[in-house]
């Protein structure tokens, strides 16, 4: 990191720069080299390929959940179905999103978003279960929020602080996927049969 200077340059004001900022000259440079990155500058310190292999796992699992979401919506029958279903709906629509913004962090991050259907299954983390009635889809969802739950942590812990930008999105799609475990393990609590 350069030195700062209190020297004025018709660039750089007057005025101390605090250590640690890079002054304003140099700011400019750097943002002029490899412009073809563009989000990705040369101060992002995460490891990039790593990152975009992990968040194409992330993908593939909420693909995986989108799917078993509108299996289970369309399937559910029984005493409960009609509450249920409306549950089963909204977490299809609310897991694409997420699927949505994991693709689109991937593009900006200089990946490609994996969707190949035939590896999508052995690359997420979650699972297609079925599910043989309605209490047992509602199950094997709430098992598949907490997969996810425990495997957006993991990836939050992983990047730290070297990309702000990618947490701040998983953190919001994980408050989201306890939001869904926490409705699910309510329904299951009161259970009263299908
Ligand atoms: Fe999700
Ligand atoms: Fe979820």
């Amino acid at each position: 990191m350069a030195k700062t200077t209190a020297k004025s340059t018709p660039s750089q004001p007057a005025g101390k720069v605090p250590a640690g900022f890079t002054p304003r000259d140099k700011l400019r440079a750097n943002a002029r080299r490899k412009i073809e990155d563009g989000a990705v500058t040369e101060t992002y310190s995460g490891d990039r390929k790593t990152l975009i292999k992990l968040l194409n796992d992330a993908l593939a699992t909420e693909y995986v959940c989108v799917l078993r979401y509108y299996r289970h919506y369309f399937m559910a029958s029984g005493m409960l179905a009609d509450a249920v279903k409306g549950e089963f709906l909204e977490h299809a629509k609310q897991e694409q999103a997420h699927a949505h913004r994991i693709a689109e962090r991937i593009v900006q991050l200089g990946g490609e978003p994996d969707l190949d259907p035939d590896t999508l299954t052995a690359r997420a983390h979650a699972e297609y279960k079925e599910g043989k009635d309605l209490r047992d889809m509602v199950k094997e969802n709430l098992i598949a929020e907490r997969i996810a739950i425990d495997s957006y942590r993991e990836l939050i812990l992983w990047i730290g602080d070297k990309d702000s930008t990618t947490r701040r999105m998983l953190e919001d799609i994980l408050a989201q996927e306890e939001e869904h475990a926490d409705e699910f393990a309510d329904l299951l609590q009161g259970w009263i049969g299908d």
